[in-house]
């Protein structure tokens, strides 16, 4: 039986008329650019994440790039994030002049390790970027308190996270994003909440930074034509906007189902491989499900076997971005960051959506025992 990785078309069908009329409404008003519906879902995102404000941006990587400067980020500026994660949180860094400064992973959560950050503060040092990498909380109270310690500004890259969420020493759970100073989102298709294209946006509870996000998706200007500083053109599409509102409504509903196909993987690949640890004080979203083995041939075996059968598979990330050519100026090589080495040469990820059937899942839970000599 063929799996493919994601399937977008298999929650469609209960979702197509309400999503088909409220695109038509948008075709039917023409209020393309900057229309009712934008301001709409960016209310109902903030409300939903609990953040006071929410811009909506032309997609996650400009919701890093504004985010940047509109938290303040300078030229000459060090960022520190993960080498473990996809180019965008470090190509936004330099892009606004800042240089990108690589910290070791967690061995276990994969996630930026706040001991190894703490290694790499300078005096130049001025914000910290965890990536909640395949929906999995970072350990906020960690980067929190070393913000507070060094006076570092912290923007959440929540790309791959929304509704994951996470629970602070002594305080209430929390939506991924809300966290720290913002949180940036993606809503590209393949993301928990997709749109039919492009999309993404940025959540703060800080004035400032919102104002200044408000002018920088458009152009530097809140009037038309004066521009108080220079922007870009990066504003959440209206009909995007249209879609990712019903969407909304179900999101939750399908992160508990992605939870519940975690849980089944979970349980048949148990002894077989290392899946996926979830800290009591966090809630995953499983935008990607990611096992590791205890060696790159165990894994390559099993990512083979699993491709031979029509089984999609895919390795975020398969070259990590210190050892990147992007990088080379950077100076990175192997051995400086050997967790982050290790980990990305021993995993993979398997197919995961809401919808996966059992039958599926035991397909792929099959093959991997298959390519690692169990019994099924
Ligand atoms: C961790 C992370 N950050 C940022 C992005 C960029 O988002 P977008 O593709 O919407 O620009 C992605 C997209 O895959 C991502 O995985």
């Amino acid at each position: 039986m063929k799996v493919p990785m994601v399937d977008m078309l298999a929650g469609y069908p209960p979702i197509k008329e309400e999503i088909e009329n409220a695109v038509k409404a948008v075709f039917n008003k023409a209020n393309f650019i900057l229309g009712e519906e934008v301001r709409k879902f960016e209310a109902e995102f903030a409300a939903h994440n609990g953040a006071k404000h929410c811009v909506g941006v032309a997609n996650g990587t400009d919701a890093l790039r504004m985010a940047y400067i509109a938290a303040g980020i300078k030229p000459g500026d060090e960022i520190i994030t993960s080498p473990f994660t996809f180019i965008a949180t470090s190509e936004t860094i330099s892009q606004v002049g800042a240089v990108p400064v690589f910290a070791d992973i967690d061995p276990v959560t994969f996630n930026l390790d706040p001991k190894s950050v703490e290694k790499k503060i300078t005096p130049k040092t001025k914000a910290i970027v965890p990536v909640h990498l395949y929906g999995l909380p970072c350990d906020m109270d960690a980067f929190m308190a070393l913000a507070r310690k060094h006076d570092l500004i912290v923007i959440e890259d929540t790309a791959q996270a929304f509704t994951g969420k996470y629970k602070p020493a002594g305080g209430d759970w929390k939506y991924l994003g809300t966290l720290g100073h913002c949180g940036t989102f993606s809503f590209f298709p393949a993301k928990n909440l997709g749109a039919f294209g492009d999309g993404g946006a940025v959540t703060t509870n800080d004035q400032k930074i919102y104002d200044t996000l408000i002018q920088l998706r458009n152009h530097g200007s809140k009037v038309r034509y004066h521009h108080e500083m220079e922007g870009f053109n990066s504003r959440l599409d209206t009909v995007q906007a249209a879609v990712l509102s019903i969407r909304l409504k179900h999101v939750e509903g399908w992160t508990e189902m992605r939870n519940q196909v975690a849980a089944k993987y979970a349980k048949n690949l148990e002894g077989v491989c290392v899946t996926p640890v979830v800290p009591a004080n966090a809630r995953h979203s499983f935008n990607y499900y990611t096992i590791r083995f205890d060696s790159k041939s165990k894994r390559d075996n099993a990512q083979k076997h699993l491709t031979e059968q029509g089984i999609a598979n895919q390795i975020y990330y398969p070259i990590a971005l210190h050892l990147q050519e992007a990088y080379r100026h950077l100076g990175g090589k192997r051995g400086d960051l050997p967790v982050c080495d290790e980990v990305m040469d021993t995993v993979f990820s398997l197919p995961m959506y809401p919808e996966l059937t059992d039958g599926q899942i035991k397909t792929v839970t099959d093959a991997v025992k298959e390519s690692a000599g169990v019994r099924i």
